[in-house]
């Protein structure tokens, strides 16, 4: 016998599918009562929600039915009198009269309504009842839209031919960049596992064994700062794949992406567009490039090749943004605000001009430049009246970092507002800056990406300009995700290692387990992980990841549902052979 994805025993409908092509059927509903008012004539009107719904049922007024009351009504479909539908409910045609209640179970008064008015309670309130709060439409749909971005990823990577493996959550240390957390053996006083990052390693070990396309949604633990994208559990489409180029991997992670979103919102979004990390930077100033809005950089440097004006004098690079209309809201406080902005990162200064509506420039520096240098710049930004431009000179990173924040301040909207834009950024670097202790490159990605084949030479020469086969993908200007093809010969390997400054007997003692099978024939592979719960909050319309996750950290780490973190028992560190310290002040 199949089993009816709603109708039970108690039950022959849901809350929420009742309408006016049921009038006239017998049907029993279970739920809670979501909110009750008295009509008079010995009538009272309840509101009986599930997780499809609301629907109205009328009731004698003598049952005692209070908030959150699980209760079970039978009674009969009945248009509703003229004058009282309610357009704005999709059950708000009909009502649910001639009712018998069964009350299933009393409840305590809620600590908080369980409808919209919620949103606007403290959101550790919110956690402490989480229970309750995903009774509320909000969250049911977002944890239904991250089951059904779940299910739509796991068809597609099946489809391709993908095999799922489970790795281990007890793992040694890896590169992955972030702090880890640490689990304690008991059996060995002193030493740890570390929970995993991601599985990085193990994933490309499965290529090794013949595998050949791997997949996994897997919970990965890193010790970061939370933030709005950010929690220590979070989810990932995993997946590594044999014999491969890039655009093998590009394309099928772009199928699972692409489905997920159709799954959400119907629509399956165009093919993914591709730039370069360089012209990501040069066009937007940052490697996840937002591009539902305009606003880019423009180049400059050549316009005041000759310049009088010491600020922009022989400067490396010199960019400028233009924020159309935006002249008149930027007085003198907020244009100081935005030169200490670019200034905390790292600018020399900022300067800004505002377009008159004869065309000149207001600015306290345009008395420094050319009438010739005026005017190629107004030409170069497509300046008009009423707008705002923005210029800075210094190195080419600092300028494109300094502008593409700026132009995120000034411009971005919330990410999960639409429409969607999709992009891959390729060709990221493969080291990026110099670790001030050690003066040696680090890795941009993690150390096993492999480098583009035609910047082998640059290695000792200028190896911050070697590009690794890395690639992003990214989704309103959030990392949705990342991956590279990897190194699977030992000597590339070892050449990675020597120029990060990790000695052949460093790189044996921390991945001597992880170096060794590729001395066995490892097969060219590569692959991609991306985040869950991004493409889901984005899919969902929420701007932090909390929202669709059932139960979740706050910002500084805890439960407050749980408890947790919470002391350990002093019997239990002693097992482990663990002594804590007083709290550090
Ligand atoms: P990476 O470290 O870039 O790559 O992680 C991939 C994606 O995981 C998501 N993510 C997070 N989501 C929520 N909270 C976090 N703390 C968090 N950290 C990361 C992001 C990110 O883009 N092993 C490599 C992939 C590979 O090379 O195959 C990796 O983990 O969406
Ligand atoms: P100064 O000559 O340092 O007084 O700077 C004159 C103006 O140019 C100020 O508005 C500074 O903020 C700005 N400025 C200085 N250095 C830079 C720079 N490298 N890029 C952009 N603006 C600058």
């Amino acid at each position: 016998m199949s089993v009816h994805p709603s109708r039970t025993t108690l039950r022959t409908h849901l809350c929420g599918e009742l309408r006016s092509e049921h009038i006239g059927q017998s049907v029993s509903l279970c739920g809670w009562i979501a909110k009750r008012r008295e009509h008079g004539d010995k009538l009272a009107f309840v509101d009986l929600r599930d997780h499809s719904g609301i629907v109205q049922c009328v009731i004698d007024d003598g049952v005692d039915l209070r908030s959150e009351y699980v209760a079970r009504i039978t009674g009969t479909v009945r248009a509703r009198p003229s004058g009282t539908v309610n357009a704005n409910l999709s059950t708000g045609e009909i009502e649910i009269g001639e009712c018998t209640v069964e009350i299933l179970r009393s409840a305590d008064p809620p600590p908080f309504p369980i409808d919209a008015r919620a949103d606007d309670v403290d959101e550790n309130v919110r956690l402490q009842y989480r229970y309750l709060d995903i009774r509320r439409e909000r969250m049911q749909r977002n944890i239904r839209v991250r089951a059904k971005v779940n299910s739509a990823v796991r068809a597609a990577m099946e489809r391709q031919g993908f095999v799922e493996v489970e790795t281990p959550m007890l793992v040694p240390s890896t590169p992955e960049g972030a702090r880890e957390f640490l689990v304690p053996s008991r059996k060995e006083p002193g030493s740890f596992y570390a929970l995993p990052q991601s599985p990085q390693l193990f994933k490309q070990l499965l290529m090794v064994a013949g595998i050949d396309r791997y997949y996994q949604i897997a919970r990965c633990l890193r010790d970061e700062d939370l933030r709005a994208d950010r929690q220590y559990e979070f989810m990932q489409l995993d997946a590594e794949m044999s014999f491969v180029t890039q655009d093998d991997v590009l394309a099928a992670i772009s199928e699972a992406v692409l489905s997920a979103a159709e799954a959400v919102t119907g629509e399956r979004p165009p093919s993914i567009e591709r730039i370069t990390w360089r012209e990501a930077m040069d066009r937007y100033g940052i490697d996840k490039p937002d591009l539902r809005f305009g606003m880019e950089l423009v180049e400059l440097t050549s316009i005041f090749a000759s310049t009088e004006f010491k600020a922009f004098a022989g400067a490396a690079s010199i960019k400028g943004i233009r924020a159309p209309g935006r002249a008149e809201e930027f007085g003198r406080n907020k244009l100081d605000a935005l030169t200490d902005r670019a200034k905390k990162m790292g600018a020399k200064g900022l300067v800004w001009l505002k377009v008159a509506a004869d065309g000149s420039l207001d600015s306290p520096v345009a008395k420094f430049l050319s009438t010739n240098e005026q005017s190629a710049l107004v030409a170069a930004v497509g300046a008009e009246p009423g707008d705002l431009v923005l210029v800075v000179a210094d190195e080419w990173m600092t300028t494109c970092e300094v502008l593409g924040q700026l132009r995120n301040d000034l411009g971005r909207p919330p990410v999960h507002q639409g429409p969607y834009r999709y992009v891959w950024v390729v060709e990221f670097p493969l080291f990026v800056g110099v670790d001030k202790e050690t003066g040696r490159p680090k890795p941009g990605h993690h150390p096993f990406c492999r480098p583009h084949p035609d910047d082998l030479d640059k290695f000792e020469t200028d190896p911050l300009s070697v590009r690794a086969m890395a690639y992003d993908l990214v989704l309103n200007g959030w990392e949705l995700g990342s991956g590279s093809i990897r190194i699977h010969e030992p000597e590339m390997q070892r050449k990675v290692f020597t120029a990060l400054g990790i000695s052949d007997e460093e790189a044996n003692r921390k991945f001597g387990f992880f170096l060794k099978p590729f001395t066995f024939g490892a097969p060219p592979h590569g692959g991609f992980a991306f985040g869950l719960d991004r493409l889901v909050a984005i899919l969902a319309g929420e701007e932090n990841i909390r929202e669709v996750i059932a139960f979740p950290k706050t910002q500084s780490g805890q439960d407050p549902m749980t408890n947790a973190p919470t002391r350990a028992e002093a019997k239990q560190l002693d097992e482990l052979g663990i002594r804590t310290l007083p709290p550090k002040v």
